[in-house]
């Protein structure tokens, strides 16, 4: 019986190269669209930073990093010639916090930031009296007219603080810093992608493309302005080359026709804060592959096939399995899969039989591939329509999926190959360098240099 199910799974989260193929023409078109108009699905925006950075970047620079799991604050010292020492301090967000009210987030943040100062301060590390720079990289969604400036089209990953939505997050950022008397001045506000295609590229010149594979997924790379419609009218110089975060985790969002959605994925969309939307990114990011798992275990539950007689509501517990289990799972070395065991009687108090257990590595692998060659997918999609397959290209890629998951690059890039064949060995994903530090404060080093240049 579990062998049957097993068969039918697999055939529903199999991608097939043919399939694949066909994701990777939709996606593409999908890209363009984006760049031809403003406000599409996929909203390919344009983030007014100009070109790569040139390792000349220098100076002392704060970052504040809003991601979807940690707030991170952090002090950047760029010194020259591609090099940087950073010192950081991680928080951890409460669901509570990413549902209150927007400006307390800010607030938090700021709040946040003054303690980090002033210990620095006391360290010797910052001067006393001196206003730092500060990078802001708030990873989601904002379409923006100038690099200090970006109103939230959207929250993504599960946040739905109010109030914050259509707003210019710079401005609310920047009344936090005065309410807690914050010296520093923000300069620029970027993406976690944008950050680590420019870190990356600090690093490793042959870098093209970025991408982030965590809490959410998603990716940057450099386009030609003369090749984006949507912003002719601004007389950008057509040859000037400026970051496109793709925010392509919306990839097939509404229409649903790309994607092969699973019952599971549709539950999984159906009951999150925003049903219909990042259809791409709910497929692939850590946020939602434990939950998929833990969508067929219920089911399997349901039927009777799994867990008869045992007391099953820890596991019934929406988002109670988390994405580090299926890494766990999967990088289980004991012929006995003791580690599933530990995983099942500590978190949920469920009993496992062996056979049991090696179903639920073989799920675990399959929700791993599925996103793994999925996202292979979307890295092809820009690779092909930018043309970087001929001469190859490395993608910086970072997150807590890409640097946690056994087999994640290795999928990705089987996947490459399935799409393209021998030459998808020329597109080849690394770990990234730290986006959104060592990256957010270079941008905030490019926006100076610029500004020094009265551009
Ligand atoms: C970190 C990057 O490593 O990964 C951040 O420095 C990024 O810029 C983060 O936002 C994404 O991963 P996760 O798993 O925290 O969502
Ligand atoms: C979500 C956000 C995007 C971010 C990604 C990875 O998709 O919308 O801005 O880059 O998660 O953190």
């Amino acid at each position: 019986k579990m062998a049957d199910h097993l068969r039918k799974l697999e055939a529903m989260f199999t991608i097939t190269p043919q399939r694949m193929r066909m994701i990777v023409e939709a996606f593409k078109d999908t890209l363009e669209a984006g760049l031809q108009k403003p406000a599409q699905v996929v909203p390919m925006i344009p983030t007014y930073v100009f070109g790569w950075p040139t390792a000349t970047e220098t100076g002392e620079y704060l970052a504040v990093d809003l991601g979807g799991t940690n707030l991170r604050v952090c002090l950047v010292r760029l010194t020259g010639g591609g090099k940087f020492e950073i010192t950081q301090s991680k928080y951890r967000l409460t669901e509570e916090q990413k549902q209150e009210d927007g400006q307390k987030l800010f607030d938090f943040c700021g709040e946040c930031l003054k303690v980090f100062i002033d210990v620095n301060i006391e360290n010797g590390e910052i001067t006393k009296g001196k206003i730092l720079p500060l990078g802001f990289t708030f990873s989601y969604p904002c379409s923006q007219d100038r690099i200090d400036h970006g109103e939230l089209i959207r929250w993504t990953k599960g946040f739905g603080a109010p109030n914050t939505e259509g707003r210019d997050v710079v401005t609310m950022f920047r009344k936090s810093l005065a309410l807690h008397g914050v010296p520093a001045e923000i300069v620029a506000l970027t993406c976690d992608t944008t950050g680590t295609l420019i870190a990356s590229h600090y690093v490793n010149p042959a870098t093209k493309i970025a991408c982030i594979f965590g809490t959410g997924c998603n990716a940057a790379y450099m386009e030609r302005v003369g090749d984006i419609p949507k912003i002719a009218h601004l007389g950008i110089d057509p040859d000037a080359q400026i970051a496109i975060n793709c925010e392509w985790g919306a990839f097939d969002s509404f229409e649903h026709e790309h994607l092969p959605r699973t019952k599971y994925d549709i539950m999984i969309d159906e009951s999150s804060n925003k049903p219909g939307e990042q259809a791409f990114e709910k497929l692939i990011s850590g946020r939602y592959l434990g939950e998929i798992l833990r969508l067929v275990i219920c089911q399997l539950i349901d039927e009777g096939t799994v867990f008869l007689g045992q007391n099953t509501y820890k596991i019934e517990i929406p988002y109670s399995f988390d994405t580090a289990f299926l890494s766990l799972m999967e990088s289980d070395p004991t012929d006995e899969l003791l580690m599933i065991i530990g995983i099942f009687t500590h978190f949920f108090a469920l009993e496992t039989t062996l056979a049991e257990r090696q179903f639920f590595r073989a799920l675990a692998k399959l929700v791993g591939r599925r996103a793994a060659r999925l996202s292979a997918c979307g890295i092809a999609a820009i690779v092909s329509k930018m043309g970087y397959l001929e001469e190859g290209c490395s993608v910086g890629a970072d997150g807590s999926l890409y640097n946690k998951y056994p087999g994640f690059a290795e999928r990705i890039h089987e996947g490459l190959q399935d799409i393209f064949g021998e030459k998808g060995r020329n597109v080849v994903t690394h770990h990234a360098e730290d986006g959104s530090g060592i990256g957010s404060a270079i941008v905030a080093a490019m926006t100076k240099i610029r500004k020094d240049a009265g551009l």
